[in-house]
């Protein structure tokens, strides 16, 4: 069993190495990582967003096919290893923000994005109650989170842990561990995000829809416009996008 910190540096040498190649067609196991961008664009396209996040954003391979469909959003991605995210950086898009930075711990301000996706980096990381807490506090109410990793069914589950990632990790890769759907149902529960999909798909896939919860209702007081009300229930603070509220204290009537 290794500590979280040499989980950590072992992520960032496999990825350092893997960086020049990765978007490459010969990028090895990593090109497998490509055949979930479908799923994570069909599932972002159900719903209008305009901050969108991309956790473990590697190269950003995810937000160059965002970026070609649509410039006008905006897109931020953050990675822990420095190497990946200067090769995004290096595509130049602009109006894009590169963050290298810990997904356990969002260097990003409460209500900052209307969604986030996480696309094959999950398994990476040693805390993953933090991830998904961190994930609940920059969401918008109403956001969502779109997630794509490994799962299995119980046996397997239990060899990819014990077996499959700790020999991943002796050939230098920064492999933590895979979940089940209810291990990820009850994360999910414990960081306030309400599951609205989660099924196992083919090849071991995981795949989550989580959402923070909705903007709740104001305290009623008759003698308040609607404006008012809402302002009294939230602190109104500012985004690129134009405003959005952050909840505060609101109890029933
Ligand atoms: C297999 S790559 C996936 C990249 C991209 N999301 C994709 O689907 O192609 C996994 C990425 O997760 C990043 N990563 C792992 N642990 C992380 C953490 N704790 N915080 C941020 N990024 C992390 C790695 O550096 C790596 O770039």
């Amino acid at each position: 069993m290794k500590t979280e910190k040499q989980y950590k540096d072992l992520t960032i040498r496999e990825f350092t190495k893997a960086a020049d190649i990765y978007e490459s067609s010969h990028a090895g196991i990593y090109e497998m990582c490509k055949d979930d961008y479908p799923y994570i664009s069909g599932e972002l396209t159900k719903e209008d967003y305009t901050d969108l996040l991309d956790c473990g954003c590697g190269t950003g391979p995810m937000i160059s096919l965002l970026y070609e469909e649509d410039p006008t959003r905006h897109y931020t991605g953050i990675d822990i290893t420095p190497r990946m995210i200067e090769v995004a950086r290096a595509k130049n898009l602009p109006g894009v923000t590169w963050v290298v930075g810990d997904c356990e711990n969002l260097p990003f301000d409460d209500n900052a994005f209307d969604a986030v996706i996480c696309s094959n980096s999950f398994h990476h990381y040693p805390n993953p109650q933090k991830f998904f807490d961190s994930v609940q506090r920059v969401l918008r109410p109403g956001g969502r989170l779109i997630l794509q990793d490994y799962t299995a069914p119980g046996p397997v589950l239990w060899l990819m842990n014990h077996t499959e990632m700790p020999l991943a990790n002796l050939i230098g890769h920064g492999d933590v561990g895979a979940y089940s759907l209810d291990e990820v149902r009850g994360f999910c529960g414990k960081s306030g995000l309400r599951v609205e999909k989660l099924e196992r798909g083919k090849k071991f896939r995981l795949h989550l829809v989580a959402r923070k919860g909705p903007v709740p209702e104001p305290q009623r007081n008759d003698s308040l416009t609607r404006k008012e009300q809402i302002k009294n229930a939230y602190k109104l603070t500012g985004s690129k996008s134009g405003f959005y509220f952050r909840q505060t204290e609101c109890s029933p009537q």
